[in-house]
C-alpha cells in the first residue's frame, strides 16, 4: 500500500521547479486495468458523449474526444480508487506548494483514430478554478509509432511529447502550459482531471 507521507516528494519538487512532471505508480496495474476495462465498456455502450456540446460548434474543430464525467456521489469501485489516490496527491501538493486545492473534477476521454485536441490552455475564460491538470493514461502496450502524444509546449518554445502508456500520470500547471493531443492510429483512452482552487469571479 501507499502509506509514506513523502511518496509524492519528488513530483512535488518537479512541479515546483518546472511546472510539470510525470509520475508512474499512482495506481497499481490491477487498478489501472479496472479503469481501462470500465472505460472500454462504457465506450462500447456509447455512454461517452462527444465533448463538443451545446451552442459552441467551434469545439468540433478544436477537439474530437468523447467524455464521461465522474459523478462524486456515484463513483464505481475503479473510479473511487482513482479518486482516493488523486485526493491524496492533491492534498499533498496543496500542502507542500500552498496551492489551496479544494477539490477536483475528472472525466474519461476516448479519442478515436484520427481525433485530437488542438493546442489549448485548460484554464477556462473567466474562471481560474483549475490549478493543476492531471492526465492519467489507460492504454496497454502503446507504441510511439501509433502517435497520440500529449504535446506540452514549454516557455522556451520547445515541447515535450508524453505518450499515453497505461499507468502514466502527467501533471502540469493549468494556467501556464499550452498543450495538444496529437492524433493516433488506435483508440486512445485517458482520465483528464483538474485540481481546483476556490475560483475568484467564477459564476459556477
Ligand atoms: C484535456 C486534455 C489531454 C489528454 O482534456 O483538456 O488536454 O492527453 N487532455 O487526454
Ligand atoms: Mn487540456
Amino acid at each position: 500500500m501507499h502509506t509514506r507521507s513523502d511518496e509524492f516528494e519528488s513530483a512535488t519538487a518537479s512541479l515546483a521547479a518546472d511546472g510539470w512532471c510525470v509520475i508512474q505508480g499512482l495506481m497499481s496495474p490491477a487498478e489501472t486495468l479496472a479503469l481501462t476495462n470500465e472505460c472500454l465498456a462504457m465506450h462500447d455502450a456509447q455512454q461517452l458523449k462527444p465533448a463538443r456540446v451545446g451552442a459552441d460548434r467551434d469545439q468540433t474543430l478544436l477537439r474530437g474526444d468523447s467524455t464521461h464525467w465522474f459523478e462524486s456521489d456515484a463513483l464505481s469501485a475503479p473510479q473511487q480508487a482513482f479518486a482516493d489516490r488523486i485526493d491524496t496527491l492533491r492534498i499533498e501538493l496543496s500542502r507542500s506548494l500552498m496551492l489551496g486545492l479544494v477539490d477536483s473534477e475528472s472525466h474519461y476521454a476516448v479519442y478515436q483514430p484520427g481525433a485530437g485536441y488542438a493546442r489549448h490552455l485548460d484554464q477556462l475564460r473567466n474562471n481560474d478554478a483549475r490549478v493543476v491538470s492531471a492526465v492519467f493514461y489507460l492504454n496497454d502496450a502503446w507504441q510511439e509509432a501509433q502517435g497520440g502524444a500529449l504535446r506540452l509546449h514549454l516557455a522556451d518554445h520547445s515541447h515535450r511529447d508524453i505518450y499515453p502508456h497505461a499507468g502514466t500520470l502527467l501533471l502540469f500547471l493549468s494556467a501556464q502550459f499550452e498543450h495538444e493531443v496529437l492524433p493516433a492510429t488506435r483508440d486512445r483512452m485517458s482520465i483528464a482531471c483538474w485540481m481546483r482552487q476556490r475560483a475568484i469571479g467564477a459564476t459556477c
